[in-house]
C-alpha cells in the first residue's frame, strides 16, 4: 500500500461493517484521510473509535442505509453533502450471493440480487458523480470470479454482477476525458459473512457456512483491491488461477470451461 496515494483523500465504502469492508475500513483507517462508510449496519471499528477504545489516523463516518433503496440512497447522499463536497475513491463493495439453480430461482430472488448488486451500485455511482468528478475520482466495484462467466447455482448472483460490469466499462470510456476511473475487481472465495447473508432460490436468507475449500482472507483482498486503486492501469482485476482461467477460457474455449464448472460445482447444483 502505497500511503501517499491515500493522504488527505477522500474515501467513500459499501459495505465496511463486515467481511471485505470491513478490511478496507482497517487498512485505510491508518492513514490520515477522510473515510465514509455506508451500510445498514455501523462497522465495529467506527463504534470502537466513537466509544474511544480504539484510535485511528483517518476520520471515519458512518451514514446508516439500504442500498437496495434509491429513496435510502438519495437521504445518504444528503447526509454525505454535509460531510465533503469530493470524493476520490468510491469502492462499490456491499453485495450479497444468490445460490441455486436456476429452475429453482423465483423471480423475487434475481429482484432482490439486482437490487443490492446492480441497482444499488449503479444509482449510487450516478449520485456521487458530481463529487467524483470534482476529485477525478475512481470507482471501484466488488465483483466476484462469477461474474466473468454464468456459474451454475449462481444464475442470479453471476448475473447481477456481470450486468455491473457493462455498466463501469461503458462510464470509464465515457468518461475518462473527465479524468474518472472504473475498476472491476473480481476476488476469488473469500471468507465472510457472504453466503450466511445471502439469499436462496425464494429470495429468502440462505444462511449457509462458509465455503470449506482454500479461499483468501478478507485482508488479502482488501490490500489488493488497494493496490488496484493505486495501478493507473487497473481495469478488470482478478486474483488468482481461478480468475486467470474464467477470464481467458471464456474466450479460448467456453465447452472446456464448461466442462470444469460442471464437473467442480456439480454437488452445488444437484
Ligand atoms: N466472500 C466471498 O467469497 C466473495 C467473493 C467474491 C466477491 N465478493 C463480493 O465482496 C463484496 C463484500 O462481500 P463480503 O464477502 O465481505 O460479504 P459480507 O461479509 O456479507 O459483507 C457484505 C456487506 O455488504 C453490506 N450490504 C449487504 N446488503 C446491503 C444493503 N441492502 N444495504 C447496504 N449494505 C448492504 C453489508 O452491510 P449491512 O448488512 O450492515 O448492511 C456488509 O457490510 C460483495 O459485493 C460480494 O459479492 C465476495
Amino acid at each position: 500500500m502505497r500511503a501517499d496515494t491515500w493522504v488527505g483523500k477522500t474515501i467513500v465504502v459499501t459495505g465496511g461493517s463486515s467481511g471485505i469492508g470491513a478490511s478496507l475500513l482497517d487498512l485505510l483507517s491508518q492513514i490520515p484521510c477522510k473515510i465514509i462508510n455506508l451500510s445498514r449496519t455501523e462497522p465495529e471499528l467506527i463504534q470502537k473509535i466513537s466509544k474511544g477504545k480504539e484510535k485511528r489516523a483517518a476520520s471515519l463516518s458512518h451514514i446508516s442505509v439500504d442500498l437496495s433503496s434509491e429513496k435510502e440512497i438519495n437521504k445518504a447522499v444528503a447526509k454525505l453533502a454535509k460531510l465533503t463536497d469530493g470524493i476520490d475513491v468510491l469502492f462499490n463493495n456491499a453485495g450479497v450471493t444468490a445460490h441455486s439453480r436456476f429452475d429453482q430461482t423465483q423471480i423475487e430472488a434475481f429482484r432482490k440480487a439486482f437490487d443490492i448488486n446492480f441497482f444499488g451500485p449503479v444509482f449510487l455511482t450516478m449520485r456521487l458523480l458530481p463529487y467524483l468528478k470534482k476529485n477525478k475520482g475512481a470507482v471501484m466495484v466488488t465483483s466476484t470470479v462469477s461474474g466473468l462467466y454464468g456459474i451454475p447455482a449462481r444464475s442470479a448472483y453471476s448475473s447481477s454482477k456481470s450486468a455491473l460490469h457493462a455498466v463501469m466499462e461503458s462510464a470509464r470510456i465515457e468518461l475518462s476525458e473527465e479524468g474518472l476511473r472504473f475498476i472491476i475487481f473480481c476476488p476469488p472465495y473469500t471468507k465472510t459473512n457472504l453466503r450466511a447473508n445471502g439469499i436462496d432460490g425464494d429470495g429468502k436468507k440462505l444462511g449457509e457456512s462458509h465455503y470449506s475449500g482454500k479461499s483468501k482472507s478478507p485482508i488479502e483482498v482488501a490490500k489488493k483491491m488497494i493496490e488496484a486503486i493505486e495501478d493507473p492501469n487497473a481495469r478488470l482485476v482478478v486474483m488468482d488461477k481461478s480468475g486467470w482461467f474464467l477470464k481467458w477460457m471464456r474466450n479460448i474455449s467456453p465447452s472446456f470451461l464448461e466442462k470444469v464448472l460442471y464437473k467442480k460445482l456439480y454437488k452445488d447444483f444437484h
